[in-house]
């Protein structure tokens, strides 16, 4: 069985899992928490190396003011308890999206995080908070036309090598395999440049009951696929060829 290098997730339906119980909606979170912390382990010991979750778009600002205080408590909550998992999994932890609009304490906590796990490399887990694509994107554009203006760019044409280094995920190879949990089948803006290849695997199972059978079926599933993309990707770097 051939295991994806780089594992993305889209953590779907904390709400909707709680609801079907009789229950609130920060139940679902609390419970989504914990399995992130669960799932997480279990992803690193079965040895993929990088890991990316969604835990917070730039969209979800519109959620009602008492569920994004539920939800920045339990981000302040998870930030910290995240120390124990980076220690027990040797794990790089990295944020991406715009940290700007978070609380100075939760930004004090992500760099914390950030530092503390730097020298770790036996997995790379990325956390999106406060992430939307095209922002991403934007603030990728903008910082390289800044750039490009006080000439510190090569001249001539721009690359993707180029424009990727200005994105949140500099050096990580791109997601191989996207699973979004809770039946929905669409992107809803996350890693838009990142997922141009990657394998798409939709489940109806809701984040809080995604579990390692889950994930062996989502890992199952990907090795029936015919990547291509890989092969290609080899062939370029031999060849130094198109990227078709
Ligand atoms: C999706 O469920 C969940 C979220 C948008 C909230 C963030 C995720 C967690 C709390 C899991 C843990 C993450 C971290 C980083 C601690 P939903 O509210 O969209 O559910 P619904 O679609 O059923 O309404």
């Amino acid at each position: 069985m051939k295991l994806p290098n780089h594992i993305a997730i889209i953590l779907d339906g904390n709400g909707r899992w709680a609801k079907n119980k009789g229950m609130p909606r920060s139940y679902g979170h609390i419970i989504g928490c914990d399995n992130l912390e669960k799932m997480c382990n279990i992803i690193c010991e079965i040895g993929v190396r990088y890991l990316t979750v969604y835990a917070f778009s730039t969209e979800n600002w519109k959620r009602s003011k008492e569920e994004i205080k539920i939800l920045m408590n339990l981000f302040r909550k998870y930030l910290k308890r995240c120390e124990k998992s980076v220690k027990k999994n040797q794990m790089r932890v990295k944020i991406i999206g715009d940290p700007e609009r978070l609380e100075p304490d939760i930004q004090r906590s992500i760099c914390k995080l950030e530092d503390m796990s730097k020298d770790y490399d036996k997995m790379f887990f990325r956390i999106a908070l406060n992430y939307g694509g095209r922002d991403e994107i934007l603030r990728a554009v903008t910082r390289l036309v800044k750039d490009a203006r006080q000439g510190k760019l090569p001249q001539g044409k721009i690359s993707e090598e180029m424009l990727d280094s200005y994105l949140d995920t500099p050096g990580i190879p791109d997601p191989d395999l996207l699973i979004r949990t809770s039946g929905e089948q669409r992107l809803s803006n996350f890693m838009l440049w990142q997922l141009a290849y990657t394998e798409f695997y939709f489940t109806d199972v809701p984040w809080p009951a995604f579990d390692k059978k889950e994930l062996d079926k989502a890992i199952e599933q990907y090795n029936e696929r015919d990547r291509r993309y890989g092969d290609v990707k080899e062939e370029k770097s031999k060849e130094g060829g198109a990227c078709l």
